[in-house]
């Protein structure tokens, strides 16, 4: 399973990169717009940090004005993956972007028919939204149960992209299901790692270590 991370905060992409294990990120309008810089330049050094997939959204809502958007953001990296809502006009925007070589991130899908069409339409991948999903008491991970039974099925192409993860067992259950990306915020990610036995057992090591003076060398 690939993780990313889901912020627009290049002091977070940099502490999780260097960690040797992010294989990419997801920004959003909102998040974006959290960091009240240019959106480009925020692109451009994102792109310097992590060499993996960068997804950045469009805001328009016009197929025609995506495919324009997108097409720009595409040509700021190779890596830039251009994000369009699972909207009928998004839909006609994948299948235009799609037909051009660029990479398309269909988001804001909620319904398993949603992530038919997405995959239909020539996406690179489809973002379910499981958290979202878990505020409103409907089950998150059934759809991506779902998702990835219906992909296999049709031997679709398209990767699912488990999105609005809210906590580590989000990204143990979408593994065991057979997700292919998850895409969560730093707190999450660090998260991953923190074990209090890990912590309790390499303070025992080391003092026992210092306890015994073993020589150096
Ligand atoms: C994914 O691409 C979205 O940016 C994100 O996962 C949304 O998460 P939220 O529901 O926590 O805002």
């Amino acid at each position: 399973m690939m993780f990313f991370l889901d912020t627009g905060n290049t002091k977070e992409i940099k502490e999780a990169a260097s960690w040797g294990v992010l294989d990419g990120i997801t920004t959003n309008p909102s998040l974006v717009a959290k960091e009240g810089r240019s959106f480009k330049d925020l692109l451009k050094e994102i792109c310097t940090i992590v060499d993996g997939p960068i997804s950045a959204e469009v805001v328009s809502i016009e197929a025609d004005a995506m495919v324009k958007e997108g097409k720009d953001l595409a040509q700021i990296h190779k890596n830039i993956v251009v994000k369009v809502p699972l909207i009928p006009e998004g839909l006609k925007a994948c299948k235009a972007l799609a037909a051009q070589g660029i990479r398309v991130n269909v988001t804001l899908c909620f319904s398993p028919t949603q992530a038919m069409l997405a995959a239909k339409a020539g996406a690179w991948c489809v973002s379910p939204f499981i958290g979202r999903l878990d505020d409103i008491s409907e089950n998150g991970m059934e759809l991506i149960r779902d998702i990835v039974t219906i992909y296999r099925n049709y031997q679709y192409k398209t990767k699912v992209l488990v999105a609005s993860v809210r906590n580590p067992m989000h990204v143990v259950e979408a593994a065991k299901i057979g997700g292919d990306i998850c895409t969560m915020p730093f707190t999450v990610f660090k998260q991953l790692v923190q074990h209090p036995l890990t912590d309790l057992g390499l303070k025992k090591f080391l003092a026992d270590w210092e306890k015994q003076n073993v020589p150096k060398g």
